[in-house]
């Protein structure tokens, strides 16, 4: 088969290495792709946002799949645009990815259909939101209603923080808002899961905690994502039944309700709260780094069960795992997630050791003649299973002190809650 994978970070990286593993494999493309995904892909230079300049590209090559990794294409409506051309796509559609797209979009299907989820307020004027900020207990949280890469959520301490949030985010700091939202504040400990489904059929594709924030100990600026480990310490099968029954299954019937169904992953963001799960927010999409660090996981062939959802049997797929915790590290460019340099270049990659238990997914990298350079605030992803997430740690930092990159910085913490008790 050809397949196409659309995106240029570490997530695509990991899909397009792991899909390359498949025996059906005849050849596949990464749109745009990184230096990665090159060494098992044609990296082709498109704008995949240009949804015409996709399609013409797929029906030129006679590509038979397509898989879509970040958001921004799914929320803009790629995978209507494609199967309306005959083109097999596995991805929620435009009105399913509004549950990332639209976080009041989610919030209104969680009050109908009594999803636990923090509760909240949409507002309108700067001067509304700034009333009802003058009577509510601190930290609250506001965030920008539009996909903002995990940037437009503040956490507010005082009246004071909150108040230049909101004016921040009216502002238009993370494009056009036409509302936001103020959410109570849910004290807890957070965890993704992931479901992936064909439409009729939903099976469990990991759990993961990741780190969001640059800072060691969990502090400072919100970024893309620093690392994570799989499986995540508060998964047990309790709680599992609970994420299903209580918000997964009632966001499908809802989207049922709406004349539609979810196909592709899914990854709720959670905070569990003594033992009850909250709904955080959706993405339409697998994580990123939690992608990098459940696929290396995966025993079964992953191109079969892609086929299988967007053929509709999954029912019939078995998804095998390999028994081992999965972690992974992300190498950022010093001064990430604020500015930092560009077209750095990187030595040493002969040096790593790489096997069927250490990986290194690339992000924001780029070949220039015979060289690697960082062109991304996070760049590599280093990855490492074993029965131990200590041992799985220590064989990534080993790796990064071979690689000796003195323009980048990692978390050295990573599972700080698991590993260093
Ligand atoms: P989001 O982009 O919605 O995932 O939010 C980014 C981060 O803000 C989350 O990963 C949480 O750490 C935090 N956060 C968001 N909403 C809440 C909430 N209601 N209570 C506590 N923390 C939150
Ligand atoms: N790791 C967080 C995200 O992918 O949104």
């Amino acid at each position: 088969m050809k397949i196409a994978i659309l995106g240029s970070g570490g997530r695509e990286h990991s899909l397009t290495y792991t899909i390359s593993k498949s025996k059906k494999i005849k050849k596949i493309y990464c749109l745009p792709g990184n230096a990665g995904t090159a060494d098992v892909a044609k990296n082709i230079k498109i704008n995949i946002n240009n949804f015409e300049e996709v399609y013409k590209f797929l029906k030129k090559e006679e590509v038979d799949l397509v898989i879509i990794g970040p958001e921004q294409p799914l929320v803009n409506g790629i995978v209507d645009f494609l199967e309306e051309r005959q083109i097999k796509v596995f991805g929620p559609n435009k009105i399913a990815s509004q549950l990332e797209g639209s976080k009041i979009f989610t919030k209104t299907l969680c009050k109908k259909f009594n999803i636990p989820t923090a509760d909240f307020g949409v507002f309108e004027k700067i001067e509304d939101a700034k009333n009802f900020l003058k009577n509510v207990n601190y930290p609250i949280v506001i965030k920008a209603d539009n996909l903002a890469a995990g940037k437009g959520v503040y956490i507010s301490k005082n009246i004071k923080e909150a108040n230049i949030a909101v004016e921040e985010i009216f502002n238009g700091k993370f494009g056009k808002a036409k509302n936001l939202l103020i959410e109570e504040f849910l004290d807890g400990e957070e965890m993704s899961y992931f479901i992936i489904s064909d439409g009729k059929t939903i099976k469990n594709f990991g759990t993961a905690q990741d780190h969001k924030r640059v800072g060691e100990g969990d502090t400072g600026k919100n970024t893309g994502g620093m690392g994570a480990y799989s499986p995540s310490r508060l998964i047990n099968d309790e709680l599992e039944t609970k994420i299903l029954n209580k918000i997964i299954k009632p966001t499908l019937k809802g989207l049922d309700e709406l004349g539609t169904n979810y196909k592709g992953f899914l990854y709720a963001g959670l905070m569990i709260v003594n033992g009850e799960p909250y709904l955080i927010e959706y993405n339409v999409r697998m994580g990123d780094p939690e992608c990098q660090t459940i696929l290396p996981k995966l025993n079964s062939d992953f191109l079969e069960i892609v086929e299988a959802c967007v053929e509709q049997k999954l029912e019939r797929t078995k998804i095998v795992w390999k028994e081992k915790k999965s972690l992974c590290v992300v190498l950022c460019s010093k001064g990430y997630p604020d500015n930092y340099e560009k077209n750095i270049k990187i030595n040493n990659f002969d040096k790593l050791i790489l096997n069927e238990n250490n990986y290194l997914f690339h992000a924001g990298t780029e070949r220039e003649e015979n060289h690697i350079v960082a062109i991304g605030g996070r760049v590599l992803n280093f990855i490492s299973l074993s029965d131990d997430l200590t041992n799985a740690r220590q064989n990534i930092h080993n790796n990064l002190n071979k690689l000796n990159w003195d323009k980048g910085f990692y978390r050295r913490d990573i599972a700080f809650k698991v590993i260093n008790k």
